[in-house]
This record gives structure tokens, C-alpha cells and sequence, in this order.
């Protein structure tokens, strides 16, 4: 292993406590302290853990994978118009490097289950086709199902409207009458809505109940809510259905859903 010391006002900085400038200023008001005892300088090596800041250890120094639990009306986007999921979290993480970023996206009119992290490999393996990762939806739908869904969906022949390449094949289960699950392996703008525009239909609702064997109604988040994951755990989780072997292990910081700390 090597040396994981690094400079206090450069790891604070990263981490969304303020400019190296800000950081400057608290060492001298005395917020930040190092192994026990007053930081002298922004410009000393230190490791992550045996810094205080206002005498609370560090906001997740080794990085930040979140579950979360995405609502109705907000926008997953660290710019756009309107509403953002960011606001649900706390302002200091918006400032961090690598930024938190969500693997990823849900529409607007959609909620349910959001993985965020600032591990672009993990975001990487969570989206990318090819590894495979199920995502699965709820859909309420505006007529009733014709019965031909699943064979459609199936087939690997579906192209939406504006798109010359088909679909990878989907999978389907009715739920009622007006409403189904939908299983996709890939991700591409409104997908499920413009499946069953395809299909002849029209989603009224939709939800993310699940990524791979991760399930939001096993997560215990309410909408807006949040929780801080291990990446290993996660990733454990999301191949729990495809893979044999794995063991369940326990989530690492499990605060209160959508509140800090
Ligand atoms: N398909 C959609 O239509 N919307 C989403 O947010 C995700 C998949």
C-alpha cells in the first residue's frame, strides 16, 4: 500500500468543504483539526481519518456510492431546468470531486430506484449493455394489454420511432389489465414509454422497482429518500438473481432515509 497521506486543504477541497482558500480560513479559526490536536496549515499531509471538521470526521473521504429513491417531478441532471434530484442531498456533496453522478437516468415523470455514485467504473458497469444489469418497471398503461406484448418485446426486433437499431430483447409480465412489469438490459431515452408507444399503448406511471436484484421496497425509502451503500455491497446486490455465489453483506452507513449523517 502506499503512502495515502495528502494535502489537508487539497483532500477538504475535494471533498466539498470549500475552496482551498475557505480551507485556508477555517485552519486558522481553528475548525479543522488534525490527529487530535489544532491543523497548523492547509499545505500538511494527512490521512483522511484523522481529520475532524468542526469536530465531526470527514463526509465519506473514500468515496460515495448512494441509493436512492427518486420521486415524481425532479430532474436527473446537475444543470437543467426545474427541480433537481441533487436538492434532496446534502449541498456540500454537489461540490465534491469526482462529482456524485447517477448511473443512469430516470425521466422526469418517473420515480423509483437511482444509483449515485462518484465511482465512474461502477456507474459504468451499472449502465453499459454489456454487462447485462436488468432494470425493471412497473408500467400503468392507458388501454388494456393486447396479448402480443411479450412476444414483441421479446423478439429483439422492436425499433422505436426516430431509431433505425432494434431494441435488445425486454422482458414482461402482465400485472393487470392496464399495468406490467418490464424488464430492459440497456438504457436509451424513455425507453419504456416508447416501447409501449410501439406497442400501441400509453404509460401513464411508471416506476424503477428494481436494478438486477437491488429492490427498492427492500431499501425502505421513501420517495426523496436516500442511503449511503458500500460499492461492494451494491454491487453484490445488483447480481444477487444472476450470479450463485454471492453472500449478502450489510449496507456500511445506513442513515435515516433523506436525512445527513
Ligand atoms: N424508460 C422510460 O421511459 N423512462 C425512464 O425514466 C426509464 C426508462
Amino acid at each position: 500500500m502506499g503512502d495515502a497521506r495528502e494535502r489537508l486543504d487539497r483532500l477538504l477541497s475535494r471533498l466539498g468543504y470549500g475552496s482551498r482558500r475557505d480551507i485556508a480560513r477555517y485552519v486558522r479559526q481553528g475548525k479543522v483539526e488534525v490527529a487530535g490536536g489544532p491543523a497548523r496549515t492547509g499545505a500538511m499531509r494527512v490521512h483522511p481519518a484523522e481529520v475532524r471538521f468542526d469536530g465531526t470526521p470527514l463526509d465519506h473521504p473514500d468515496g460515495l456510492t448512494v441509493v436512492y429513491h427518486k420521486p415524481v417531478g425532479s430532474v436527473c441532471s446537475h444543470r437543467e431546468q426545474g427541480r433537481l434530484i441533487y436538492e434532496d442531498f446534502p449541498p456540500r456533496w454537489l461540490r465534491r470531486r469526482p462529482v456524485l453522478a447517477s448511473a443512469g437516468r430516470l425521466d422526469k415523470n418517473t420515480s423509483g430506484l437511482l444509483v449515485l455514485s462518484d465511482d465512474g467504473a461502477l456507474n459504468h458497469r451499472l449502465t453499459s449493455p454489456r454487462h447485462a444489469v436488468a432494470k425493471v418497471y412497473h408500467a400503468r398503461l392507458a388501454r388494456p394489454l393486447r396479448g402480443d406484448e411479450a412476444e414483441r418485446l421479446a423478439s429483439g426486433r422492436m425499433v422505436l420511432a426516430g431509431e433505425d437499431k432494434p431494441c435488445l430483447p425486454a422482458g414482461f409480465r402482465a400485472l393487470g389489465a392496464c399495468a406490467a412489469e418490464v424488464t430492459v438490459y440497456e438504457g436509451r431515452y424513455h425507453l419504456v414509454r416508447r416501447l409501449f408507444a410501439a406497442l400501441g399503448n400509453h404509460v401513464v406511471a411508471l416506476q424503477r422497482i428494481a436494478i438486477g436484484g437491488l429492490r427498492l421496497d427492500e431499501l425502505d425509502l421513501v420517495p426523496g429518500g436516500w442511503r449511503v451503500v458500500a460499492r461492494e455491497w451494491l454491487w453484490q446486490r445488483v447480481n444477487l438473481h444472476t450470479r450463485h455465489h454471492c453472500h449478502d453483506a450489510d449496507a456500511a452507513d445506513a442513515g435515516p432515509s433523506g436525512a445527513e449523517g
